[in-house]
């Protein structure tokens, strides 16, 4: 039978490219966004799947979310935190360097680690759980620092996870992918991955149970961390 799947932010970008490749599979896809013309944007191209109006960094939302997974199919089997947010901060002198702080971290990094709570309670042997971080979670990008310390915080929360689900067999997996091609990323110069190579890297690492999908460049860093941490933080300072 196939997995029943909750990907955040399944509207846009990764998310709607994973979105994607689940029910290619035969999976049963459940997504969620703010915006309700994204929303049905989506249920015109995949009628088979679920689209919910979900505001991550609101409990009650989350909440009936959960519950609007539940009556649809009934339980859930792979939950993706994928629905995330990049702002640029100067903390050189920049009044406005910490505008909106809160809703930064509450979207990238506390949303995330609710949401995983909240479904565990709910569905306590969940197959599996996967937190789309970045690149930038190993090497925090100089014109965004703050983006690299929630990123980072989500790495911490995903490994720690991993150890303490190990015994129940839930499958705790990470996904860092390098700059990709996506309407976060509009603007960006330079060489972009397309969202769907990030989802066939992170559907072949589910299927393999591997701990983390390096799609792209990411797949060099923990090596070049190693043995090279400074020329790969010049590297990413140029990003
Ligand atoms: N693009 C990149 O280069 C890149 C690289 C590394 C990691 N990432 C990470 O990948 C993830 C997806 O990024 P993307 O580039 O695919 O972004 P995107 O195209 O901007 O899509 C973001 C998705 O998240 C949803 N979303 C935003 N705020 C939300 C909220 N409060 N509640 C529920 N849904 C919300 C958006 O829908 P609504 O706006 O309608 O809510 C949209 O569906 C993020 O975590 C990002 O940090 C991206």
């Amino acid at each position: 039978m196939g997995k029943v799947v909750l990907i955040t932010g399944g509207t846009s970008g990764i998310g709607l490219s994973l979105a994607e490749a689940f029910l290619e599979e035969g999976a049963f896809v459940a997504v969620c966004g703010r915006s309700r013309t994204a929303l049905d944007r989506f249920s015109q191209a995949h009628p088979q799947a679920l689209a919910v109006q979900s505001d991550v960094t609101i409990r009650e939302a989350r909440a009936a979310m959960l519950d609007a997974v539940s009556e649809r199919f009934g339980r859930l089997d792979v939950l993706i935190n994928n629905a995330g947010t990049f702002v640029e901060r100067d903390f050189t002198g920049d009044a406005h360097a910490t505008v909106a702080l809160e809703q930064e971290i509450g979207l990238n990094l506390t949303a995330p680690i609710h949401l995983t709570g909240e479904a565990l309670r709910r569905w306590p042997s969940l197959d599996a759980i996967v937190f789309v971080t970045s690149g930038f979670a190993l090497v925090s990008p100089t014109r965004a620092p703050t983006y690299g310390a929630v990123k980072a915080g989500l790495h911490g929360f995903a490994d720690g996870l991993r150890r303490q689900l190990a015994p129940q067999g839930t499958h705790v997996l990470e996904v860092l992918p390098p700059t990709t091609d996506t309407p976060m990323n509009a603007d960006a110069t330079g060489p972009k991955l397309p969202p769907a190579e990030v989802a066939a890297v992170t559907l072949k690492a589910l299927r393999q149970r591997r701990p983390m999908a390096l799609p792209g460049q990411t797949k060099l860093m923990p090596t070049m961390l190693r043995i090279a941490p400074h020329t790969l933080g010049r590297m990413v300072a140029k990003l």
